[in-house]
């Protein structure tokens, strides 16, 4: 039987560590880390999602500030908020929920936050020190998963790991700290030939293209760790809706370990955000810290650690 790795325990450990570090930054009398949220439109999806992370901030004491704006909002205005929210000292972090309305050009917007309040890790200055090793803001899922992974396999040097799908928000950075942790790293997509002859080979397989149930039973090696990120929602038979994530969970009993859908990396993308608001607004207050406007070095990763 593959043992189930529990992303909701496992986020729950990591949201007292969060907590602990903030109840010190409050003792220390400095103020409770702000989070700004700006979520533009009415996307059912993204709704659910900022309604979480909001309430997921009051758990550890992060202040939220919620910026709701209508889906014709302009470009100009929201990065004119954007603006505002990174010169504000009460603002550690800066979250501007995705998918935007498609008037609005996402990489620019997601440009203009400041690399220092870029929680999400999407500002190209927080990818390169990512592909480069030195630090800097981590995405929030491709650390979840990391932090899964280690949970198993707290050492992944030589491991065999395939990763599938190439997104910017969770394959590529996924792999970039994969090789940092020196696993061989194959990233596959769409376009990849022998996909399932791949994974068989795998130690780890992270499966991250949103296409349901992917990965069957056959592809996977027994003993093999599998990290399913992919969450859809379908019918199912009984006319119910359901999540499936990009793994076939029922076909994979041969393997070490197995993240469930939902309940697996899901909890932990929302406390690793929480992670990432506390270590900007610590790295805020320290003058000498990367801010990510210079490239010097960043400390290591190592306050990431889930133990
Ligand atoms: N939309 C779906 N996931 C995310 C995320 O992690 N961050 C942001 N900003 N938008 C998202």
């Amino acid at each position: 039987m593959a043992d189930i790795i529990d992303g909701r325990a496992i986020a729950r450990q990591l949201d007292e560590k969060t907590k602990a570090q903030v109840d010190e930054l409050l003792a220390a009398g400095h103020p409770a880390p702000g989070l700004a949220v700006i979520l533009v439109g009415e996307d059912g999806a993204s709704q659910v999602y900022v309604r979480r992370k909001i309430k997921a901030c009051e758990k550890v004491g992060i202040n939220s500030i919620e910026h709701r704006l209508p889906a014709d909002t302009s470009q100009e205005h929201l990065l004119a908020l954007i603006d505002t929210l990174n010169k504000d000292k009460r603002v550690h972090g800066i979250l501007c929920q995705v998918p935007l309305p498609p008037h609005i050009d996402t990489r620019l917007v997601l440009r203009s936050i400041s690399p220092a309040k870029d929680v999400d890790g999407f500002h190209p200055v927080n990818v390169g020190r990512l592909t480069t090793g030195v630090g800097g803001i981590v995405p929030c899922t491709p650390l979840g998963v990391m932090l899964l992974i280690e949970s198993v396999l707290p050492d992944l040097k030589g491991k065999d790991v395939v990763v599938i799908g190439k997104s910017n928000i969770v394959g590529k950075p996924v792999a970039n700290l994969l090789l940092d942790a020196e696993a061989t790293v194959t990233v596959t997509h769409i376009y990849t030939e022998n996909l399932p002859d791949l994974c068989r080979k795998a130690d780890v397989v992270v499966a991250a293209a949103g296409a349901p149930e992917l990965v069957k039973g056959w592809w996977v090696k027994p003993g093999a760790v599998l990290i399913d990120v992919g969450i859809t929602r379908v019918m199912g038979e009984d006319g119910k809706e359901k999540l499936l994530g990009d793994i076939a969970f029922d076909e994979v009993q041969h393997a070490r370990a197995v993240t469930p859908v939902p309940g697996g990396v899901g909890p932990m993308t929302i406390s690793c955000l929480l992670l990432n608001t506390v270590q900007a607004a610590k790295n805020l207050l320290e003058p000498e810290a990367p801010r990510g406007d210079d490239y010097a070095d960043a400390p290591d990763r190592s306050m990431y650690s889930a133990s």
